[in-house]
């Protein structure tokens, strides 16, 4: 039999695809859109985290979930010293939650407070894309709008704290292995991980109609 985390990842591979492919992410990715969408996309992300880890503290008691809230994960500090460089001081007044963000950040949040294992599909969704695909973007960022490497506009996508990624991912599917539920339980975390990604690929497709390309 499969390892939960084999499982999970194998699951929703189809999902990672479609939105790694979605059309904002290769335009992000190609160098074709402007430092304002990139901002645009990491104020999103703002609202995504602060889900993730506001008043989290209260699952770090949790069986369950409990062993994935590690707080060399946390992004918030990282994101708004970005989103400082990229909107200025006054970063906060502008910020706007597109409608799909909105209903993502609600949807982890309700899972923080009610289902911690729902939250942990959040979780992985999030943390695990970060620590592997998120170094693409990044390196992508840095070249083409000019950020220094690993500085200001691209903190989120640096764990200072993690120095070997490939260790710290390895150790995370031991913990998502050791996960102990039933099979019906399984099977609706594997479902929340799918909802996960297509909640970002939704995002994205939002995203993607305010910044179309021209050409
Ligand atoms: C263009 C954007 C993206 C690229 C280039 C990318 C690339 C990658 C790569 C190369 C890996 C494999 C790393 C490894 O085996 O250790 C990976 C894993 C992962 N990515 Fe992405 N990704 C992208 C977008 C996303 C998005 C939008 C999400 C979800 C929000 C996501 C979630 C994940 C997750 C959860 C994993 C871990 C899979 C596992 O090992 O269990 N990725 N990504």
């Amino acid at each position: 039999m499969d390892s939960f985390s084999t499982v999970i990842r194998t699951a929703s591979q189809k999902q990672h695809t479609e939105a790694e492919t979605s059309t904002f992410m290769a335009d992000l990715l190609g160098g074709r859109l402007g430092v304002d969408a990139y901002a645009r996309y990491t104020e999103q992300l703002w609202f995504v985290y602060e889900a993730l880890e506001t008043g989290i503290e209260q699952l770090a008691d949790d069986p369950v979930a409990g062993p994935f809230v590690r707080p060399e994960l946390f992004r918030l500090p990282a994101l708004e010293r970005d989103l400082a460089h990229l909107r200025g001081p006054d970063w906060r007044a502008g910020l706007r939650a597109l409608p799909a963000t909105r209903a993502y950040a609600a949807r982890v949040r309700e899972c923080a407070e009610r289902w911690p294992a729902g939250y942990v599909a959040h979780h992985y969704t999030r943390y695990l894309g970060d620590l592997s695909g998120g170094q693409v973007i990044r390196d992508k960022a840095e070249r083409t709008w000019g950020f220094t490497r690993r500085g200001d506009g691209v903190r989120f996508y640096v764990f200072d704290e993690i120095p070997n990624p490939a260790a710290f991912k390895r150790h995370y599917r031991e913990l998502l292995d050791g996960f102990r539920a039933d099979e019906l339980e399984r099977q609706r975390v594997v479902t929340e991980c799918k909802r996960a990604f297509e909640l970002n690929t939704a995002v994205f497709r939002a995203l993607g109609e305010e910044f179309p390309l021209s050409a």
